[in-house]
């Protein structure tokens, strides 16, 4: 709008160096502030965060949960959706040793029974937060106390099922003889969002939580329950409501599902949809969307009287990329009303409850085919329907991934975040590394009879390379680009669109990095539209050492953030896994985090004058009683996961000259 004359985008900072400190690391010329990071209250009257507290559950229900990952922005009714909105973020796991700290550690963390009253806490720790965020004058945000919508949603929250495994037996638990409801969503990963105002989190390592001490089924064996303890051993604590801890206990105890929690853990594994603006409202596990371990789920280009398509990913070695095609087509009337209350649930059933899921199949040749997860989609080579194969459509559902496994889907080196330049429609994925990629066809990955032989956590033992995933022992990662073919929902063309890699590894170096760029492990990713057909292109990564990454990027720098400017899909025959330079030229580093932290969650405001970030499990951060995330501590601290937002002291556009 604002003239013929504008030059082409660029990025105005210099590259970092790599560093390895205490601090956020920012260019010349920008700061970074502390925002909410965890125990802070969201009503007042709260006792306040400090170095020897020992929380209670009534503490951590209404202060943030720890380590922030995914998040977004939504705007209110007569705000500058700049200045003051409200933030949702996830918190998707824990540090018992932090959070514990002032007791010395977690109680009976690996045999015995756990106290109700860390269960409770260490509960009410994870989830998600909705606060308003507000930034005054001097350009310093912080949280708005008391806000009517400030609220935390944990791993205790009752939620409503919808879509195929609502009412199902797959879902039948004493908590819900019905198979309509349970409670709580665990380990929310990257975010969501959808075009009607709407907040998703997706449920990732949630398997982790359940136990099921009986011969497991195979969903729950390709997914990773625990076989004889689950991660925090809530389901030991004795006592509790309703089944409040016996309910991480999916060991059958009778014939009847109505009895116990067998089914627990099928009421986990999906997208969640929040309406943030009411507290009031349900919420709802959009189980149309597939059961697995999603990262995140991102809107793809939107077009009025089209159906509205959502891109989502499982995060696990050798795992799907999937994207799901509502059956109403968009009427842009449905669009988000900011700051108003009325029923966006009813707007979320139509668009997320009906439709067609698919997953990706990579070709050779730069092209792709995306496979219906239908009942009436024939298994090759078995004369069978997945309908005949899983009963219905909900077996289908709960069995998402064995599913995938019969159409001939594509196993990806785990696929993390996603995003979507809303212009051109071009979806970006994060495949962020695979230690069980090999050389050659080494392992067979399904037995005769078209049933899995995963193994439990981790997928598939190993998958031979192909042109989408071309590395072997993957330790760096690549982020892979697509578009889905003009009027067709079942073809796209993809190309990698940048390689992870260290400097001087001229093998494993396709995208020709330096010490400028070197990066591995992507994680999240955004795409930050800046014009009509421009934009900016957000990179996080997840390479810290602590997560047992020893390669040769985790030595020279801590987790960071980076920036390019794409150029377009290049669509060229045989361009598969072929890196046309001119993507990676302008791809500079612009944050690192603390050691020990990865970096994750990212959005910037309207204006694109504040980016913020999320900086989750660092080790020695940040500095008590300083919201300058820049400064080291000068001795050790009990760490916080934060929320970082990053500024230009001149108020300028972040990444632009
Ligand atoms: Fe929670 Fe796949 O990262
Ligand atoms: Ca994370
Ligand atoms: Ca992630
Ligand atoms: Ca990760």
């Amino acid at each position: 709008a604002d003239g013929a004359a504008r030059a082409p985008l660029s990025l105005g900072f210099a590259s970092l160096a790599p560093r390895m400190t205490d601090a956020v690391v920012v260019p010349e010329g920008y700061v970074a502030q502390v925002l909410i990071p965890w125990g802070t209250p969201l009503v007042s009257g709260m006792a306040q965060w400090h170095p020897d507290l020992d929380p209670t559950p009534d503490f951590q229900a209404a202060s943030t949960g720890m380590h922030h990952d995914g998040m977004y922005h939504f705007a209110l009714d007569g705000a500058d959706s700049s200045d003051d909105f409200l933030l949702v973020l996830n918190h998707e796991y824990l540090d018992q040793s932090a959070l514990w700290a002032a007791r010395g550690g977690p109680t009976n963390a690996k045999q015995g029974a756990r106290p109700l009253d860390e269960a409770r806490t260490e509960i009410n720790a994870h989830g998600v937060c909705v606060v308003r965020v507000r930034r005054d004058e001097q350009g310093h945000w912080a949280p708005v106390l008391d806000d009517p919508r400030n609220r935390r949603i944990t791993t205790a929250t009752p939620m409503l099922l919808a879509g195929p495994l609502r009412g199902s037996r797959h879902a039948v638990t004493a908590y819900s003889p019905q198979g309509t409801q349970t409670r709580g969503t665990n380990n929310n990963c990257a975010c969501g969002y959808t075009p009607w105002g709407t907040y998703l989190t997706c449920e990732e390592n949630w398997s982790e939580i359940f136990v099921n001490r009986a011969e497991q089924d195979p969903d729950q064996l390709r997914l990773g329950l625990a076989e004889s303890r689950s991660i925090y051993g809530w389901e030991t604590v004795e006592g509790g409501v309703d089944g409040e801890f016996e309910r991480f206990d999916n060991t059958p105890r009778g014939d009847d599902p109505r009895g116990d929690y067998r089914n627990e853990a099928r009421t986990y594994g999906y997208v969640v949809e929040i309406d943030p603006y009411d507290p009031e409202r349900p919420i709802y596990k959009r189980t149309a969307l597939g059961r697995f371990r999603h990262e995140g789920c991102w809107p793809g280009k939107l077009v009025a009287g089209q159906p509205v398509v959502f891109y989502t990913g499982h995060d696990a070695r050798n795992e799907y990329i999937y994207k799901f095609v509502s059956r109403a087509p968009w009427d842009p009337s449905d669009a988000n009303r900011p700051g108003e209350r009325y029923d966006r649930q009813a707007i979320g059933a139509k668009y997320m409850d009906h439709g067609t899921l698919y997953v990706a199949r990579f070709d050779e040749d730069g092209s792709g085919e995306w496979l219906p997860l239908a009942e009436d989609t024939p298994v090759p080579e078995q004369g069978r329907t997945l309908g005949e194969i899983y009963g219905d459509l909900a077996g289908i559902i709960v069995n998402t991934c064995d599913a995938a496994d019969l159409l001939g889907a594509t196993p990806m080196d785990r696929p993390e975040w996603g995003t979507v330049d809303p212009s051109s429609g071009e979806v970006y994925m994060s495949l962020t590394n695979n230690s069980k990629r090999t050389e050659a066809d080494s392992a067979a990955r399904f037995t005769q009879e078209g049933e899995s032989i995963g193994t439990p956590g981790v997928g598939y033992a190993t998958a031979p390379v192909n042109a989408a995933n071309p590395r072997p022992d993957n330790d760096y990662g690549q982020v892979i680009r697509w578009v889905e073919r003009d009027g067709e929902h079942e073809r796209f063309d993809w190309e990698i669109f940048v390689f992870g890699a260290a400097p001087g590894e001229a093998a494993d170096n396709r995208s020709g990095l330096d010490d400028a760029n070197a990066f591995a492990s992507p994680d999240g990713l955004w795409y930050d539209q800046r014009g009509e057909g421009e934009g900016i292109l957000w990179i996080q990564t997840d390479n810290g050492i602590d997560k047992g990454r020893d390669n040769a990027v985790a030595e020279m720098v801590n987790d960071q953030v980076l920036a390019v400017v794409p150029g377009a899909l290049s669509r060229r025959e045989g361009a598969a896994s072929v890196v046309d330079p001119s993507n990676q030229a302008e791809l500079k580093r612009f944050a690192i985090v603390p050691n020990q932290a990865e970096v994750t969650g990212i959005f910037a405001t309207p204006d694109r004058t504040a980016l913020f970030i999320n900086v989750q499990h660092p080790g020695n951060w940040p500095a008590y009683d300083s919201a300058d995330a820049t400064l080291a501590p000068s001795a050790q601290v009990r760490p916080r996961s934060s929320t970082v937002v990053i500024q230009r002291r001149d108020g300028g556009r972040i990444g632009e000259a």
